[in-house]
């Protein structure tokens, strides 16, 4: 494509994308909400959007499928960045990377003696790095959503998951016990897409950088 194309995910991301868009003059023709399209028009023609799964985002940039993405902290530490120039962090789609518990689950007297705990989460890599930094065994149980279910059901001690408002670890007696990071969501590039698509894509990086609040 001559053009750039943008990959994004929707909810959250997609929503409080659109502000920077309309910052770019861009406006989509299509909401990913309503639509089953997954190649999205915009008011320009040099320009389009792809709705892909949210962890999929750095892949598409990565292999220059999209030139550009917006995908969280989080999915980036998970796919490790490479081929990725992250040059904006947006502070969109905030939120932060906790440790949580049942309730009646004693995660500081674990710590102390050194238990080994199961810790169920999507977000094995960060989760090593943390437990690991804290010198703490644990065995690390992969899931693809619903992490709040497996303390619950004895498939783990504790959950690395992200929390937003803090009501579905309520809603589920869960408790956070560590923040291990904050969450928001950074613009990436495709390496080569920069140097060949310069002209096309300075100008937009250049009107999010303007709009980002803080
Ligand atoms: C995220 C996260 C929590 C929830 C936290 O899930 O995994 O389950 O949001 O938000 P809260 O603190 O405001 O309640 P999401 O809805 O993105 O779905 P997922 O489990 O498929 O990632």
């Amino acid at each position: 494509m001559n053009g750039i194309t943008l990959a994004l995910s929707k909810g959250r991301i997609f929503e409080e994308t659109l502000p920077l868009l309309a910052a770019a003059g861009i406006t989509p023709t299509d909401n990913p909400e309503t639509s089953r399209k997954l190649i999205i028009g915009t008011n320009r023609p040099d320009v389009r959007l792809v709705i892909v799964r949210a962890t999929d985002t750095p892949t598409y940039v990565q292999y220059g499928a999209a030139d550009m993405g917006i995908a969280g902290k989080d999915t980036l530490i998970e796919h490790g960045g490479a081929g990725l120039y992250q040059p904006l962090d947006l502070n969109i789609a905030k939120c932060r990377l906790c440790v949580a518990v049942r309730k009646d689950f004693d995660y500081a007297a674990a710590v102390k003696r050194g238990a080994r705990i199961r810790v169920a989460t999507k977000y094995v890599k960060a989760a090593r790095e943390h437990f690991a930094a804290k010198g703490m065994h644990v065995d690390l149980i992969k899931l693809y959503g619903s992490m709040e279910l497996a303390p619950l059901v004895g498939l783990a001690d504790a959950i690395v998951d992200l929390v937003s408002t803090g009501n579905t670890l309520k809603a589920n007696n869960l408790i956070e016990v560590e923040d291990i990071m904050p969450i928001s969501s950074r613009l990436v590039v495709n390496q080569a897409s920069l140097k060949l698509k310069r002209e096309l894509i300075q100008p937009v990086l250049e009107a999010f950088a303007g709009a980002i609040k803080p």
